[in-house]
């Protein structure tokens, strides 16, 4: 029998323990990218630190993150505060489901964001946005952030369950209207259980308890033939197809959570696209140009033509720089080795798209808005899992082609009628300024 050599994997270096927790917790406070990024120059791509009396471990650079997101999946979970953040006061959904639950779910689920089924749900964001902008032309926003998180609401009540929100008409074949109060939701703060500090805590839009017309609906049509072609009709089918009884708490929690996924993440992105453009007119110009030649006022483009959209490639950008997700939250359900580093069982495992988006070793300026990087689709010459806006392995969003043609179109009609003016970096300070002619 030959030698076998054994590489004892080693604790990854870094600041712990209950001193350097305290200084931890005090700069993650104060910046938590700058303190993260001297984390990663004084320690290396994989640092082990406490925040606070939490245990975490950063992972950062390319083969490391790819290793963690896609082969060491299945000895992670989502902690706590993220899925009690998805959750609110629902049930289980595809974003907090783990294991063999997670695998059926999205297996059920994936057939539902293919190209056919995105492209027919164009023209519903069409109709939405068209409106939108005929208000602001009529009245122009007094709060971007918000009038796009109405939009990014209505599109989610009429793709996912074929319904309107209260004051915006009544559609064909629809009976009943959502009122705002139920898709519009409460701004809500998860916090980890375990946190004694008070530190790991996630904000974001969530339902609220009481949604009566929704689940209403929803008993209806698992009553009901179920023909639409809404979320909530195609997942009723598919599970009778495929022998399995739709069941209401299922239907229920993934149906709540397909309605507000975007609530955050949306508005994020189509803020940081306006901040980003509002300082750079060449391109501004040239997508209000892009947007007449695909003659968007008319139907939305095709799928593979907002797909060489240089509006798309500006979103991507803008994404790459501000990406709405800027940390990726796991703890680790069982000890494991990454790049000959011990993970420990029970501590936090982070990665940063915001760092890795941002590191030079992988984009030249990296400060600088350049869409000319996504000209081809991808950011050439960089390798997989370093652009990671909407994640990367297995658990990436199942949302993101639709969501990336989504605000394309958006993108693209709201080009061709305004005219963005900042006097700061900031989308807080960005006034749209309308365009001749009428919607
Ligand atoms: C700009 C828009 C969006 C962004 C940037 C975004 C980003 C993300 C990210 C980063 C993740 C992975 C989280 C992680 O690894 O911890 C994720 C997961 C997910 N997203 Fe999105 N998302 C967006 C829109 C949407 C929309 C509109 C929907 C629903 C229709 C959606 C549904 C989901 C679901 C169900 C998951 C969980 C996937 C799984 O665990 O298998 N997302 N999203």
């Amino acid at each position: 029998m030959g030698w076998r050599f054994v590489l004892k994997a080693v604790d990854p270096p870094g600041p712990t323990g209950a001193a350097n927790g305290r200084i931890n917790a005090r700069f993650f406070r104060s910046d938590v990218f700058t303190f993260l990024s001297n984390l990663t120059q004084v320690y290396g791509d994989i640092v082990r630190f406490d925040i606070g009396h939490t245990a975490c471990v950063l992972v950062n650079g390319a083969s490391a993150v790819d290793r963690l997101l896609h082969t060491c999946e299945p000895f992670l979970h989502k902690p706590d505060f993220v899925s009690a953040s998805n959750r609110g006061h629902w049930g289980d959904g595809l974003t907090t489901l783990e294991g063999a639950d997670w695998q059926d779910r999205r297996r059920l689920l994936r057939p539902q964001f293919r190209p056919r089924e995105i492209t027919p749900r164009l023209d519903i964001v069409a109709e939405c946005t068209a409106d939108m902008i005929r208000n602001w032309r009529a009245e122009p926003p007094v709060d971007l952030m918000t009038d796009i998180r109405l939009l990014t609401a209505r599109i989610a009540a009429r793709t996912v369950m074929d319904v309107d929100i209260e004051g915006w008409g009544n559609p064909d074949g629809c009976t009943s209207l959502l009122p705002y109060d139920e898709i519009f939701g409460e701004d809500f703060t998860a916090s980890e259980p375990n946190d004694a500090d008070g530190i790991l805590r996630m904000e974001r839009p969530r339902a609220p308890r009481d949604l009566p017309v929704i689940t209403d609906l929803i008993k209806r049509r698992l009553d009901s033939d179920c023909d639409g072609r809404d979320v909530l009709s195609v997942l009723i089918r598919t599970c009778r197809a495929a022998g399995v009884p739709p069941d209401y708490d299922m239907i229920t929690g993934e149906i709540v959570q397909m309605l507000y996924a975007g609530h955050l993440t949306m508005p994020t992105s189509l803020g940081a696209l306006w901040s980003c453009l509002a300082q750079d007119a060449q391109t501004e110009q040239q997508i209000a140009e892009e947007a007449d030649r695909l003659e968007v006022g008319t139907a939305p483009p095709a799928l593979p033509e907002l797909g060489r959209s240089l509006a798309l490639a500006a979103l991507k950008e803008a994404l790459r720089m501000h990406p709405p997700a800027p940390l990726l939250y796991r703890i680790a359900a069982q000890a494991f080795e990454l790049e000959g580093f011990a993970v420990t069982a029970g501590h936090h495992v982070w990665v940063s798209p915001r760092l890795l988006h941002r590191d030079p070793r992988y984009f030249e300026d990296p400060d600088q808005f350049q869409p000319a990087r996504f000209e081809f689709g991808r950011p050439q010459n960089v390798p997989r899992s370093v652009y990671l806006p909407f994640g990367a392995g297995p658990r990436t969003c199942i949302a993101m082609h639709q969501a990336f043609n989504q605000m394309t179109l958006i993108i693209l009609m709201v080009a061709q009628h305004f005219e963005l003016r900042s006097s700061a970096g900031s989308l807080a300070h960005v006034t749209l300024i309308a365009r001749g002619g009428s919607p």
